[in-house]
């Protein structure tokens, strides 16, 4: 079975290949099926904006179709930088986010904070199905770390044992991150009964 990993993130393509490929599908980014949309992340939430770009490949290949979208969501900010974490206020790097983050918090008691990643996955039939991982966690009073990226320097999660994610090996994040979390839901469905076979 082929999938379609609906980003022009090569990355991205190369983390779902890995996950994907043992269970029998064969991965392909957009580039490789000549589809060559950049999809406007114009929803209100993650699952909106997983499934905007997951649909709009899917119309152009009505196959199996995978996409995610993920961010930063902090309490006493509300919620902010939520769906706009990549491009927070505008900064244009992940160090200035990350500023612009501890200077928010400046004063601030309350430090919550979670990531949440959401994965849309269509299937040839059109059904959509939604998982939609979550991590929580506090923000750090200083960076500190340099494993992973974006926000990762500045997040102490639950289970961090008061370190932030970029300062734990990245084999942490692969146990316990929004995106496994989201990850091990989108297994356990396609091991599933009819899911694959279908
Ligand atoms: P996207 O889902 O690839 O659009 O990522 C959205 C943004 O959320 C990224 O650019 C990061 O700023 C942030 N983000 C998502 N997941 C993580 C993570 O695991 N660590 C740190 N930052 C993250």
């Amino acid at each position: 079975m082929e999938i379609v990993i609906a980003t022009n993130n090569k990355g991205k393509v190369r983390e779902y290949r890995d996950i994907l490929a043992p269970l029998g599908f064969e991965v392909f980014s957009q580039a490789e099926k000549g589809i060559s949309i950049d999809v406007e992340e114009t929803g209100a939430t993650f699952e909106e904006n997983a499934a905007l770009k997951a649909r709009a490949v899917y119309d152009l290949c009505r196959g199996w179709v995978l996409s995610d979208d993920s961010g930063l969501e902090v309490t006493a900010l509300g919620g902010e930088p939520g769906i706009y974490s990549a491009r927070y206020k505008g900064l244009q790097t992940e160090a200035e986010r990350r500023r612009a983050i501890l200077d928010a918090l400046e004063g601030q008691d309350d430090r919550s904070a979670r990531f949440v990643c959401c994965i849309c996955l269509i299937s040839p039939d059109g059904a959509q199905h939604l998982f939609k991982g979550i991590w929580k966690g506090v923000i750090a009073r200083e960076e500190d770390g340099a494993n992973g990226f974006g926000y990762d320097p500045i997040f102490v999660s639950e289970d961090g044992a008061g370190r932030t994610t970029a300062s734990l090996p990245i084999s942490f994040k692969e146990t316990y991150s929004h995106r496994a979390k989201a990850v091990a839901m989108l297994m356990a469905y396609l091991r599933g009964a009819d899911a694959v076979r279908a």
